[in-house]
């Protein structure tokens, strides 16, 4: 046999194996007997029931002791506990595929959480070292946290040795998930110098989706099952740029360089840019900081896609990308290396991050783009859609890091903002060892960074995870119950009709009575498990269950079983405000709607200046702003709630959503959202208290808008004809003033015009104090009412 035909063959027989390897996708469920739970749409199967793998015996199956916990039930709620080292023989496929490993660290029958400490191997690779899950997910702020690796194997012995240094130590696991995956790492047919060699183990430490919104596995291209992550926490300083979407004309069509399961076409279709000012963006670099652990090479990959029918051209966009303070790739151009709109581009880079002079911190990795103003481009800009970073295996095939320093666990922004600037400011010494230049067209870039860091004070903490960090509520304190299906269908008998007090675009909203019928709540049933509803869900739970206000709706727990999203709320026995408005025979007296307002108020403001980060309602409107007993209001639905900007730096830009009626014109001309936009709409529920009628009323023609309507008859003269009739002489005339001239103010066109919540606030409050003032000493008639 000649060499020749030596390797034909060999060729032939790699690609023969690779095509006909059949797919792993394997869901373990450990620690669990049964044969298959759904969780978010995926199969899970219980470890113990499995029979395509062989686990060593000696291992046991444990609940976690605190059921009331923020972790999904499956798979988080049972694991795979022993005090000596266990293997699992998984008979998988030749080939690269994603390893995930899940783990909630919290106290399994006597084994309590502070006890675990373990090494996790994948045949020759070690993947956790000395592993305190506890002191990572404190670290992160999160409570439980997801490991993805990449690795190349045809049989898979997966080890768990607990620590021989501690003598109580123990391993555990909650699930495993193995995906076969197509080679996304070695270039393909790319004309790629530098790529991951077939049999080099990688760790995922980031996939953001820059500008975008969290991706959820069920949502991933490829059925690759990845989470893409919102980039927001990792942003540098207070040049945070603009998010934004891809125009509506434009649809994500993938080269043949770039398949699809590269990235799905949600991470291409928005995107951060630098913002309109080119003499800003001169001044600054939009910035993502990332903290990986020392002494390892990392993959960087950018994802690119020009989404905009305003950037079409070559020259019109091109701009320098710097990674760790070195020039990347000087004057890049996304038309150029894409080809075109609507078409998406990656590129690597590699790192090595050396052995700092502490080996115990985490050390920043920073990705920074600046416009190229010496290629003269058309726009002083830049833009990134996807980022991702991954560490390679080193020589000795390790790839575990150290566990996180506790004493740099998650801080207030303040905090944080001096570790980044302490970091910042230290001097590095960077040298450049090799950069070799992309063939073909030169859209391919590799380059091998050298970084020195001569000096490294502080480690970084992030006020997010790194991968991993999932659906639910970060940092939550608020415990969120997690309820089975079935005890939800019996606390509303069946979702019986009868109990529905409700209906909404999310679905339907039910009266129901738990713990043997001593509380009565509310049952929100999702309409479906598709896309945008699953968004809503999760943003619902992540960003209540981390919120407590008087004037906002508490979340009691929430149930995704068997395909289902329900959430459980307090139960607000008044309905909500707009029901007491109009189509009522019972209109609300003037104190009693100053009171609600002002309660809201308070839960708006709360939301804006007191959460940490500050959150964007989205929605405000009167059937938003709940009523329980006491009248006392509550701001309610955070499906589409956004963690705002630093208030009164920049703005977050999206997909507008919200309601017909309260949108704030400027966010629907500019796609900018700010916090004004929830001002704007809470004007419009200002009027509408004022004048008992909904924000659009198409029966009325000319005046159907009511914001138009006031104003027009404001500039006329004529206020006195929109007010509510029922409260006619009710109403007293400072007050009516002071009322009128706030809630106009809320809704003027500009949104600096606008004042803010908390002068909203203020200036209600004087209302209500002019009311009782006048009401006081005109007469009491008012006050027959039960306020
Ligand atoms: C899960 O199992 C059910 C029932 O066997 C099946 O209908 C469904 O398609 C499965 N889901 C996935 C994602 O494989
Ligand atoms: C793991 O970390 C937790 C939290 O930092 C700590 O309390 C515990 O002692 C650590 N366990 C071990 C075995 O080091
Ligand atoms: C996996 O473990 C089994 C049993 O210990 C051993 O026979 C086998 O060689 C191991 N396979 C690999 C690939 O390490
Ligand atoms: C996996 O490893 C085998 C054997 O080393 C190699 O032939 C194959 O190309 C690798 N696959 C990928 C995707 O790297
Ligand atoms: C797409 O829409 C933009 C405005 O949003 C417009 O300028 C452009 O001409 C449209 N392009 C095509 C191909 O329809
Ligand atoms: C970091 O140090 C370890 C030994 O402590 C060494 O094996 C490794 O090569 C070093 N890594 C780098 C990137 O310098
Ligand atoms: C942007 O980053 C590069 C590399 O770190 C640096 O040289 C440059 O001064 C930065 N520019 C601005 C305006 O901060």
């Amino acid at each position: 046999m000649t060499i020749f035909s030596l390797l034909t063959y060999f060729f032939l027989l790699t690609s023969a194996a690779a095509s006909a390897a059949a797919d792993d996708s394997i869901f373990l469920d450990c620690g669990v007997s049964g044969s298959s739970t759904t969780f978010d749409g995926r199969n899970w199967t219980g470890d113990a029931a499995a029979t395509t793998f062989t686990l060593t015996s000696g291992t046991l199956s444990l609940p976690a002791n605190s059921p009331v916990s923020p972790a999904p039930a499956t798979p988080y709620h049972t694991a795979r506990v022993s005090a000596s080292p266990f293997t699992y023989h998984l008979p998988v496929t030749q080939g690269r595929k994603f390893l995930r490993l899940h783990f909630f660290p919290v106290n399994y029958g006597n084994f309590a959480s502070s006890d675990a400490l373990f090494t996790v191997t994948a045949g020759p690779y070690t993947l956790l070292k000395n592993f305190n899950a506890s002191q990572t997910v404190e670290f992160l702020g999160i409570p439980f946290l997801v490991r993805e690796y990449s690795i190349n194997i045809s049989f898979l012995n997966l080890t768990f040795t607990p620590s021989s240094a501690l003598p109580a130590s123990y391993a555990f696991v909650n699930a495993i998930e193995i995906i076969s995956s197509p080679d996304i790492f070695s270039g393909g047919n790319r004309p790629q110098p530098y790529s991951v060699e077939p049999d080099r183990a990688l760790q995922t430490m980031y996939r953001l989706n820059v500008g975008g919104q969290v991706i959820r596995p069920m949502q991933d291209s490829g059925s690759l099952f990845r989470t893409w992550e919102d980039d927001s926490p990792y942003i540098h300083g207070a040049g945070i740029g603009v998010a934004y979407a891809a125009d509506e004309n434009v649809t994500i069509r993938y080269p043949a360089n770039t398949p699809e399961y590269i990235a799905p076409a949600d991470v291409y279709a928005t995107a951060r840019s630098m913002g309109p000012n080119p003499s800003i963006n001169l001044n600054y670099n939009l910035t993502w900081i990332l903290p990986v652990d020392p002494g390892f090479y990392y993959l960087v990959r950018l994802h690119f896609c020009e989404i905009s029918y305003s950037f079409t051209e070559m020259n019109q966009r091109v701009f320098d990308i710097f990674i760790n303070n070195h020039a990347a790739n000087k004057r890049f151009n996304v038309i150029r290396a894409s080809g075109g709109i609507g078409l998406p581009v990656y590129q690597d880079f590699f790192v090595v991050i050396p052995n700092g002079s502490e080996r115990e911190k985490l050390v920043d990795l920073w990705v920074s783009l600046h416009p190229a103003p010496r290629s003269k481009p058309e726009v002083f800009n830049a833009i990134l859609n996807g980022l991702e970073v991954f560490k390679l295996q080193s020589y000795d095939a390790t790839l575990a890091g150290l566990n996180p320093t506790p004493s740099r666990k998650q801080g207030n922004d303040a905090a944080m903002d001096n570790a980044i600037q302490v970091s910042g400011n230290s001097r590095r010494r960077i040298r450049l060892i090799a950069a070799f230049t992309g063939g073909g067209l030169g859209l391919l870039l590799s380059i091998i960074l050298f970084t020195l860091f001569s000096l490294l004070q502080k480690g970084i903490a992030r006020p997010s995870s790194m991968l991993g960090s999932s659906a639910l509520a970060k940092g939550s304190s608020t415990p969120c119950r997690h309820f089975s299906f079935a005890e939800l269908e019996h606390a509303t008998n069946g979702f019986d009709e009868a109990v529905l007090i409700g209906a909404g675009g999310f679905g339907k909203v039910y009266r129901g009575t738990i713990d043997s019928g001593l509380m009565t709540v509310a049952i929100k049933r999702g309409r479906s498990l598709s896309g945008q509803g699953i968004q809503q869900f999760y943003n619902e739970i992540e960003t209540l269950s981390k919120l407590q206000h008087h004037h906002l709706v508490s979340l009691i727990g929430y149930c995704h079983d068997s395909a289902e999203m329900i959430l459980v709320y307090n139960f607000m026995s008044q309905g909500n405000l707009g029901e007491h408005l109009y189509g009522t025979k019972d209109p609300l007296p003037w104190r009693r709607r100053l009171q609600i307002c002002i309660g809201a108020a308070r839960g708006l403001h709360y939301l804006h200046t007191g959460a940490n980060p500050p959150i964007i309602h989205r929605d405000v409107k009167t059937t938003n702003i709940l009523l329980d007993g006491e009248w006392v209001a509550k701001v309610a639905d955070f499906g589409l709630s956004r963690k705002g900007p630093e208030i009164g730096h920049s703005h977050v830009s999206s997909a507008v959503r919200g309601t017909m009626g309260y949108l704030d014109p400027e966010y629907v001309k500019l796609m900018r959202l700010t916090e004004k936009s929830d001002v704007y709409a809470f004007g419009v529920v200002m009027l509408e208290v004022l004048c008992g009628r909904p924000a659009l009323d198409p029966a009325k023609a000319e005046e159907e808008s009511l914001v138009d309507w006031v104003l027009q008859s404001q500039k006329d003269g004529a206020i006195d004809q929109v007010l509510d009739p029922y409260l006619k002489g009710k109403a007293r005339k400072l007050c009516l003033e002071k009322f009128v001239k706030t809630a106009v103010s809320c809704v003027a066109e500009g949104r600096v015009e606008r004042p803010a919540m908390g002068d909203v606030l203020r200036n209600l409050e004087l209302a209500l104090a002019f009311h009782l003032q006048e009401c006081c000493l005109e007469d009491s008639s008012e006050a027959g009412h039960s306020f």
